[in-house]
């Protein structure tokens, strides 16, 4: 997919399928299969490097992760995540996110809404496409308290939905959604021109993102109740990855039993 694509998407109501990636043999079988986006997620923190949350991640690794992704990959968009700490301010934005484009990004990903205003204004300025990231937010996961499914009350839920108009009048380009629950995420769907995409959101957001080990049941601990192994029924990745595409272009996965 296109970047200038994107929206066409949403218009069409087709869905957007986005995996994870950190790898060139990964990347590229995605790419062969037709997912529309892939993600070089700061989760290699937790499925790559075994720690316990993405904290520890760097810009380096991060790079290093970028460039071997984007050698293999011919059509889908392809998203790097900013780590910890890599936007704190908006010059450390900008050059931070350049060396991810010039890694090979199409697109940076970074988490939170109002207080990176100036982050936002920076990269909209130098023309680099952003994705938000709002819900659960894994670099916040100390102040969050853990892994929790956020927007449950009326004032987080509309803190979200305040947060996500800010980011589209930013020019963000889309929004990722993570754990939140599935009416708060479709209402956001729904006032919002630019897709999101949803892990742990329900089925109404306008398109879906796993963590690649998640969905073919590679697991060094916890797994969320948003996670379906699609290997279990597969004979390789390759069906495993297709049957993703189709369970979510056709609005089978995510089911309720994948939603808060
Ligand atoms: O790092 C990551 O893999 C992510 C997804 C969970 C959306 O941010």
């Amino acid at each position: 997919m296109k970047l200038s694509e994107l929206n066409s998407f949403k218009v069409k109501d087709e869905k957007i399928t986005c995996l994870t990636a950190y790898d060139a043999s990964f990347a590229k079988l995605f790419d062969d299969c037709g997912v529309d986006a892939i993600l070089v997620g700061d989760s290699l923190g937790n499925v790559i490097q075994g720690s316990e949350n993405t904290l520890g991640v760097t810009m380096g690794d991060m790079i290093y992760h970028t460039q071997a992704v984007a050698k293999s990959v011919k059509s889908a968009l392809l998203i790097a995540d900013m780590p910890y700490r890599s936007y704190d301010n908006a010059e450390q934005t900008l050059k931070n996110a350049q060396s991810l484009m010039s890694a090979g990004a199409q697109m940076v990903k970074f988490e939170g809404g109002a207080e990176h205003e100036a982050s936002f204004k920076i990269l909209q300025e130098n023309s680099i496409p952003v994705c938000g990231h709002l819900g659960l937010q894994p670099q916040s996961v100390i102040e969050m308290g853990g892994y929790k499914v956020q927007g449950r009350d009326e004032s987080s839920a509309q803190k979200i939905l305040d947060d996500a108009l800010l980011l589209e009048s930013l020019g963000v380009s889309v929004l990722v959604l993570e754990c939140v629950p599935a009416q708060l995420a479709a209402k956001i769907s729904k006032h919002l021109t630019i897709p999101t995409i949803g892990i742990g959101a329900g089925v109404n957001c306008d398109g879906q993102v796993l963590v690649s080990y998640d969905m073919l049941g590679i697991n060094t601990g916890r797994v969320p109740k948003f996670v379906k192994n699609f290997l279990i029924e597969s004979n390789n990745i390759t069906t495993a990855v297709n049957e993703f595409i189709r369970s979510v272009k056709t609005q089978e996965f995510p089911t309720d039993q994948h939603s808060y």
